[in-house]
């Protein structure tokens, strides 16, 4: 079933993803340190906003509805409220209806779901907004906060990188179970870091990885978990970065379109979405998202669309063994199949299913409301042949982006397809 009214992203912007080890990240031993400082939350959602409007030509007096995707600006930040937080990013988005939205690290892709369903109840312009910034605190402390998107009570114990940790359990499995092993998540992070040099807002865009450096644990890249038996199962070379970034995006029906004077063939078309949410308290299949795979057998039944069809494709890495996983809950490959396209080169740039061209949590970054906004605008690049140094060449129509939040806990889906 086709969505109730057509919606259309009309582009949008992505702010630099900061962190250590990125070249403009001020930390103290950065040649300007002392002199400016990273950007705040407040600037970088303004940041996103007013490069979003510019972008699409869309006047803040046109928005009708606006959403943002933030998981925990108050502790990060000590910041909430983020709705009224966008209001103050443009004089002319004073009182419009703003909300914030959170799902963990699928908070940017449930904003966007949120427009969608405001486009079908009568919006017509609707902004979409995500952002974090994470850095105001150590990785440790940082591992505490995200932590939050676990269930905190029970696994919070597992180690002070919670999330790490649980990949960590996922990888464990992976490895003892199926074919892929810890050269084929090399894989996706060497690809990963690779296609970050080719992207000026990457956070990795100047950090080296080769395959024997990823390949096994050194002292350029240690296995750092704390819990001894989880340990050997991950690196820093596998996990996504601690960033600060924002996002935003236009979403407009067919009547917001023509308020613009567009018609379909100027935008790209949203064809399906799905949402499915796991139970926060239960452990899943170790060597599935299965949630992941609801929400994309969805947005696949309302587009009317198979696996087959995708032509570019942005799917959540938070850890490298998650992007194998992805590919075999996207339909991609069989279950336990999905290294092969890694070994392959098939998701690689100059493959025939190109998959995080612009690098992905790992190399592109992760600040965690803003992926999946972030994701959606990387799409339509590439959908319109605007990915500069990172373009696809063969021409896809059909992308996919798959956002998540927590250990597949809340999944969001959503299919796109360029041409009008
Ligand atoms: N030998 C041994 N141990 C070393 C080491 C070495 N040479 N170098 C570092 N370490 C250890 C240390 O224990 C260090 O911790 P302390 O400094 O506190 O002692 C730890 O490794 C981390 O080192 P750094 O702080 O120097 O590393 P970093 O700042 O570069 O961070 C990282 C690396 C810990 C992997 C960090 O990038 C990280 O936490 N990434 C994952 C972020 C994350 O989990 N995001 C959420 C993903 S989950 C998702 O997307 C879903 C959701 O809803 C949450």
């Amino acid at each position: 079933m086709a969505l109730p009214r057509r919606a259309f992203l009309l582009g949008g912007h992505v702010t630099p993803f900061l962190g250590k080890k990125h070249p403009d990240f001020i930390w103290k031993g950065h040649p300007d340190f002392g002199t400016r400082d990273n950007p705040t939350l407040e600037e970088t959602i303004t940041a996103a906003v007013r490069g979003a409007l510019e972008a699409t030509g869309v006047a803040a007096a046109d928005v009708d509805r606006i959403w943002i995707g933030n998981f925990v600006g108050e502790l990060f930040s000590n910041q909430g409220h983020l709705g009224a937080a966008v209001v103050g990013a443009h004089p002319d988005l004073l009182h419009k209806p703003a909300l914030r939205v959170e799902g963990a690290c699928a908070s940017g892709g449930l904003a966007f779901a949120s427009a969608l369903d405001a486009v079908a109840a009568g919006a017509d312009v609707c902004l979409v907004v995500g952002a974090e910034v994470q850095t105001t605190a150590s990785a440790r402390q940082g591992g505490d906060y995200l932590a939050r998107a676990s269930h905190y009570a029970r696994q919070r114990p597992l180690d002070d990188f919670t999330f790490p940790a649980l990949f960590a359990q996922r990888a464990r499995e992976v490895y003892g179970r199926t074919e892929t092993t810890e050269d084929d998540t090399a894989r996706v992070s060497v690809k990963a870091y690779a296609n970050a040099h080719r992207n000026p807002l990457a956070h990795m865009q100047a950090v080296p990885l080769s395959f024997e450096d990823a390949r096994r644990a050194g002292d350029h890249n240690p296995a750092f978990l704390g819990n001894e038996a989880l340990r050997p199962y991950l690196k820093v070379s596998d996990c996504s970065q601690v960033s600060d970034g924002g996002a935003a995006l236009v979403v407009v029906s067919e009547a917001g379109l023509a308020r613009m004077g567009l018609t379909p063939a100027d935008a790209i078309e949203v064809v399906g979405l799905g949402v499915a949410t796991g139970n926060l308290y239960a452990d899943g299949d170790p060597l599935a998202l299965d949630t992941t795979a609801v929400a994309a057998a969805r947005a696949y039944a309302q587009a009317g669309l198979s696996a087959a069809d995708v032509g570019v494709a942005e799917v959540h890495d938070c850890f490298a063994v998650t992007e194998i996983l992805m590919y075999e809950a996207l339909g991609f490959a069989p279950r336990g199949q999905g290294a092969h396209l890694v070994r392959e080169g098939r998701t690689a740039i100059e493959g025939d299913l190109p998959v995080n061209t612009g690098g992905g949590l790992i190399g592109f970054g992760h600040p965690v409301g803003a992926t999946g906004v972030k994701q959606l605008v990387e799409l339509v690049r590439q959908l319109r042949g605007e990915a500069g140094d990172y373009q696809v060449g063969h021409a896809p129509t059909v992308a996919l982006a798959a956002n998540m939040g927590g250990d597949d806990k809340t999944a969001v889906v959503s299919l796109l397809r360029a041409g009008g």
